[in-house]
């Protein structure tokens, strides 16, 4: 190790792993973004808070820049090193700490990865229900920094209304325990809540106190085929007031060719425009028959064309798996990837406008759409036309996300519902946040982190 810096780092910190083989900092430095080309100083391990601790007091000493890192399954860019920082590694701090069955809570080190949470969990008699597709991959840090949605948020909220405590080392290297497990604290301003989306930008999240619940009713997953959009959210609302929904999630024929072509099997005989894949408490036979009395009823109205219904955990996985696997089968195509939301109430005249945006901006691409329709959550993927060079196609796709970050605005939404601003979204954060809102954002970072050495650059410029 040559760098004299890190020869210092090493010196404060005997213990710490501290990485610098060219192919660990190509690994460590990018997430799945891969728009930036990783160019960190090194990787550090920390295997407890002393040594993280540590790390932060010589980042600061040295000015070196730090990236929080987890599993790097994140969608903005965030957690990208390609300017010399030192990507701080939470993988190695990733033990279950402790269970409370009376208060329900399970507290982790922040590296713990979500699956291994949702299996703590059921091993307790209990569920952690934030879900989704990268749950073996991403960690429950990375989670918090991002306030992380997914699949179950229409029920169970995101991962904000789970967090009942925080351990976290600032960016001036003091540990702050924040809310200690309590359900009612009324103490204050609750600096818990500052940290959660805060993308790195404020300290780092080394242990969390993770609230249980019930573990879900059982419950059935539906495909269904529709003809429109317009029909999708009638769908929606009659199925949101009939039946207890888990989940709705809808993508379109485009999002089903892709993930068809890496090997998920044709659930229809016909193409259709739109699908949804839900899933509802389906604990008894009466809960059962309301929902295929929905079903039919929707089928009747011409809403919904066609459907399937699991009868097996074995289906209900495959059809998952149709809505589940749309990011990998998109991601060899390094798509444009948008999250937006807007209230509930103003998705139909959104959707108008975006539509209409979209089909101008991108004539004859190909565009996926698919999301959390419950939520307002929309994705929408741009796929490059073969052989675009990546910088002239991210400048379209820019163009475009202009005008929809316009049409945001006038809706009163976000231009990042789950994945976060990072690097991806910062030039649209003055869109969907106040001049005065992000003058505020400056201030608190300048207090938390008065070098400026927390992930610099991500979210706002400093
Ligand atoms: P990373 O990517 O490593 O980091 C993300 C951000 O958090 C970075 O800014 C990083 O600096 C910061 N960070 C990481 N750990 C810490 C820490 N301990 N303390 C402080 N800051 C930290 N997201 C959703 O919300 N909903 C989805 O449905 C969803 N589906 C996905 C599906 C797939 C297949 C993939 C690949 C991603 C998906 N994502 C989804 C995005 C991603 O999984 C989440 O953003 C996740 O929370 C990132 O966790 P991570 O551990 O991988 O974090
Ligand atoms: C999803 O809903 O599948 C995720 O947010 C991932 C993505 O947008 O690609
Ligand atoms: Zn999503």
């Amino acid at each position: 190790m040559t760098d004299v810096r890190l020869q210092r780092l090493i010196e404060t910190a005997p213990a710490l792993r501290v990485l610098t083989d060219a192919a660990e900092l190509e690994h460590y430095g990018r997430d799945w973004t891969r728009r930036w080309q990783p160019a960190p100083l090194a990787i550090a391990l920390p295997a407890t808070v002393e040594e993280v601790q540590a790390i932060v007091r010589w980042a600061n000493a040295e000015r070196v820049a730090l990236v929080p890192s987890g599993g790097r399954t994140g969608l903005s860019g965030g957690a990208v090193a390609a300017n010399g920082e030192l990507v701080l590694s939470l993988e190695r701090m990733n033990r279950v700490l402790a269970f409370d069955a009376i208060d329900r809570v399970l507290t982790v080190q922040a590296g713990v990865v979500l699956e291994a949470v949702h299996n703590a969990a059921r091993e307790h008699g209990l569920a952690y229900p934030v879900d989704y597709a990268a749950r073996g991959s991403c960690s429950i840090g990375g989670n918090i920094a991002t306030n992380a949605g997914g699949i179950r948020v229409i029920r169970y909220g995101n991962t904000r209304e789970w967090i009942a405590g925080l351990k976290v080392v600032t960016g001036t290297g003091e540990v702050l325990e924040l809310n200690r497990g309590l359900i009612k604290n009324s103490s204050g301003y609750d600096l818990r809540h500052l940290m959660i989306g805060s993308e790195g930008t404020l300290g780092i999240v080394v242990e969390a106190m993770l609230r249980l619940t019930e573990p879900p009713p059982p419950t059935q997953v539906m495909l269904l085929a529709l003809p429109s959009f317009e029909a999708l959210m009638q769908v929606f609302s009659i199925f949101r007031s009939r039946m207890t929904l888990e989940a709705f999630e809808f993508f379109t024929d485009r999002a089903l060719r892709h993930v068809l072509a890496h090997g998920a099997q044709r659930p229809f005989d016909d193409e259709h425009p739109y699908y949804v894949v839900t899933e509802f408490a389906a604990a008894d036979e009466h809960q059962q028959a309301v929902a295929l009395e929905a079903f039919e009823a929707c089928l009747t109205e011409g809403l919904v064309v066609d459907g399937a219904i699991s009868q097996s955990d074995a289906q209900a996985a495959q059809l998952w798996r149709l809505r589940e696997g749309i990011t990998e089968s998109l991601a060899p195509h390094k798509p444009y990837k948008n999250d937006v939301s807007v209230r509930i109430s103003s998705m139909p005249a959104f959707l108008a406008e975006t539509q209409a945006l979209i089909e101008a901006g991108y004539p004859g691409v190909d565009v996926v759409w698919f999301g959390h329709i419950g939520d307002g959550n929309l994705h929408i993927n741009v796929v490059p036309p073969e052989g675009m060079p990546q910088d002239v196609f991210v400048a379209q796709c820019e163009q475009v996300t202009d005008l929809l970050s316009g049409a945001l605005a006038r809706h009163g939404g976000s231009i990042s519902a789950e994945h976060g601003i990072g690097l991806v979204k910062k030039p649209y954060l003055l869109d969907t946040r106040s001049e005065a809102e992000v003058a505020l954002m400056r201030g608190i970072k300048r207090v938390l982190d008065p070098n400026g050495i927390m992930n610099p650059g991500k979210v706002f410029d400093a």
